[in-house]
């Protein structure tokens, strides 16, 4: 009887001492889980302000050049199959797939912007203007006209990149009326009645991308 006690006495302590170094392990994972996590956050805090600027270039970079390949790509494919005049309605910057995934992932705007737009809605605001005014005397004095990454007040990232006519493809919607033709013309004055988008030549610059990167996004990303 009483051994029969003191045996269970002994499993219970051998179970009892099992459980408690497992809860144990439980708990020491618990706290390397919860250390991994705060030192996550810690190395996020210890990132310097140009390690965090050095990925918003990088993010913006990659946004920007998929949506010049994505856009260029389709633009040139219609025109080959369908013409120029096909092409006009379509030449809005959106539904570029790879683009728009990629802005999804960092939540990251992006907008073609100029001083003399077709579309309004593509018109530069004031710090954008700016810029550009920045690039064209760049351009004007042969200084170059590389990208420019700025930090808005918010903590939020804005790179902007020129945008030159640099294919004879752009004078055929952008160029002279001559170039464009009159039926092309007609047109792209009744979608765009406002149009200041004429007479560019090659080497012109027509405006710039804008491309807004929030900082959140930017460092949770990371
Ligand atoms: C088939 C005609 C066509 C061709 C070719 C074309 N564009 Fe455009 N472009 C347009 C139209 C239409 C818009 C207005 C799009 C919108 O509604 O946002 C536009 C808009 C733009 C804008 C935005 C600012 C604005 O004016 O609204 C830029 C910048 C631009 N084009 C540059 C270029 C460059 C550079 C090329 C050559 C690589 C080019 N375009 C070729 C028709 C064309």
């Amino acid at each position: 009887m009483w051994n029969i006690k003191i045996k269970w006495a002994f499993v219970s302590l051998i179970f009892l001492t099992i459980m408690s170094a497992c809860d144990a392990g439980l708990k020491r994972k618990k706290k390397s889980e919860a250390l991994r996590k705060e030192m996550k956050s810690r190395e996020l805090k210890f990132l310097t302000p140009s390690e965090i600027a050095t990925n918003a270039y990088k993010v913006g970079d990659l946004v920007v050049k998929a949506a010049e390949k994505e856009y260029i790509e389709r633009l040139t494919e219609m025109i080959k199959e369908k013409g120029v005049t096909y092409a006009i309605p379509y030449c809005q910057f959106n539904d570029l797939m790879l683009t728009d995934s990629l802005s999804d992932l960092y939540q990251v705007k992006i907008k073609r912007v100029s001083l003399r737009p077709r579309n309004p809605e593509n018109t530069a605001d004031s710090l954008e203007s700016q810029l550009i005014d920045a690039y064209q005397y760049s351009i004007d004095q042969k200084l170059s006209s590389a990208d420019n990454l700025q930090e808005l007040d918010n903590g939020d990232f804005l790179l902007t990149k020129a945008i030159v006519l640099d294919q004879t493809m752009c004078t055929q919607c952008h160029g002279t009326k001559e170039q464009i033709g009159p039926k092309n013309l007609k047109l792209i004055r009744k979608i765009y009645p406002k149009d200041q988008s004429i007479d560019f030549k090659e080497g012109d610059l027509m405006g710039m991308w804008s491309i807004h990167i929030p900082r959140k996004e930017l460092i949770e990303a990371l």
